[in-house]
């Protein structure tokens, strides 16, 4: 059976089918073609299989976030599909399932190519929406002249960077708010640059604690401090991927069309209660 006749239809990709991605591209990809993307292929068929039992038109793209080659060939896929309106980029790894290279490799320099390959097929009046992270609010080694690097320098050099040398990101922990804030950097330039000028928006979307698989592993790992930000923050609870996900059109929409460059902060005032001082990283 044909279930939709309609053809040179927009493109909406994916890439991380993971919660937090899936629950943004269900409310954005009603009539339009989806790509996803993940390293996962028992990942990509289950969240292919829900989509498809929605009523979605979905392909699946085995593609790996660390590797430049594996981002190009799947931004080109894209393109190939038809004009690219979307794009969401949610593939990540957390300070508790990665080494501090690992989350350098995907979370920082993986989404500084995947920002890039994506610029260079946006259709015009396209929008990206990269997830960092309330991580990048947090307290860093990064000096100013550190984060101009990390924001302009092209992404085959970032690795070469000083700032990247191991001494400012020795734990998973500090690794994870380097390549978080990160994001939030190279999306201002993005925006202002490649994006910009195919006439394309990128923003980034930083959550908090939002109760996922990942955060989950983050509960469960030795020494978390995930209760004091709770208890501290104004909204006294945590988030949910629902909650996200209706950020998320609002940034990917139209009625963000004069929104490009800029991050949104979802985090119950978790870096509210940082900054007043009701809370720190170390204390529980
Ligand atoms: N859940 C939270 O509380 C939270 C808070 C702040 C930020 N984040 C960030 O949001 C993003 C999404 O989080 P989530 O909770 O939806 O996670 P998730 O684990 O559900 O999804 C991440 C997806 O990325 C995929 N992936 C991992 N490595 C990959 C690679 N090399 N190439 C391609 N795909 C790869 C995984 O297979 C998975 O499907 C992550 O970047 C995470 O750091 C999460």
């Amino acid at each position: 059976m044909i279930l939709d006749r309609n053809e040179n239809k927009d493109v909406v990709v994916l890439l991380g089918a993971g919660a937090m991605g899936t629950a943004i591209l269900r409310r954005v990809a009603a009539g339009k073609r989806i790509l996803l993307g993940d390293i996962s292929e028992k990942a990509l068929e289950r969240v292919s299989h829900d989509f498809q039992y929605s009523g979605y038109d979905v392909q699946t793209y085995i593609v790996d976030a660390c590797d430049p080659a594996s981002l190009k060939a799947f931004a080109e896929k894209a393109a190939s599909l038809g004009p690219v309106k979307v794009f969401v980029m949610t593939a990540g790894a957390s300070p508790s399932q990665a080494k501090p290279e690992h989350i350098i490799a995907l979370d920082l320099i993986g989404t500084a190519y995947a920002i890039d390959a994506f610029g260079a097929v946006m259709a015009p009046g396209g929008a990206g929406l990269v997830v960092a992270s309330q991580t990048g609010y947090m307290p860093s080694a990064l000096t100013k002249e550190d984060e101009q690097a990390l924001a302009m320098t092209p992404a085959a050099e970032l690795a070469k960077l000083p700032c990247l040398d191991g001494s400012k990101t020795a734990s998973s922990g500090a690794a994870y708010i380097v390549a978080k804030r990160a994001n939030q950097l190279r999306v201002q330039a993005a925006a202002a640059t490649t994006w910009g000028e195919r006439r394309a928006r990128i923003n980034t979307l930083s959550p908090g604690i939002i109760v996922t698989p990942l955060a989950y592993d983050e509960f469960n790992a030795p020494g978390n401090t995930y209760q004091g930000m709770i208890d501290a923050s104004p909204a006294r609870r945590t988030g949910t991927i629902d909650e996200i996900a209706a950020a998320g059109v609002f940034l990917l929409g139209p009625d963000a069309g004069f929104i490009t460059g800029t991050d949104l902060l979802i985090d119950g005032g978790v870096i509210a209660s940082m900054r007043a001082g009701k809370f720190a990283l170390g204390r529980r």
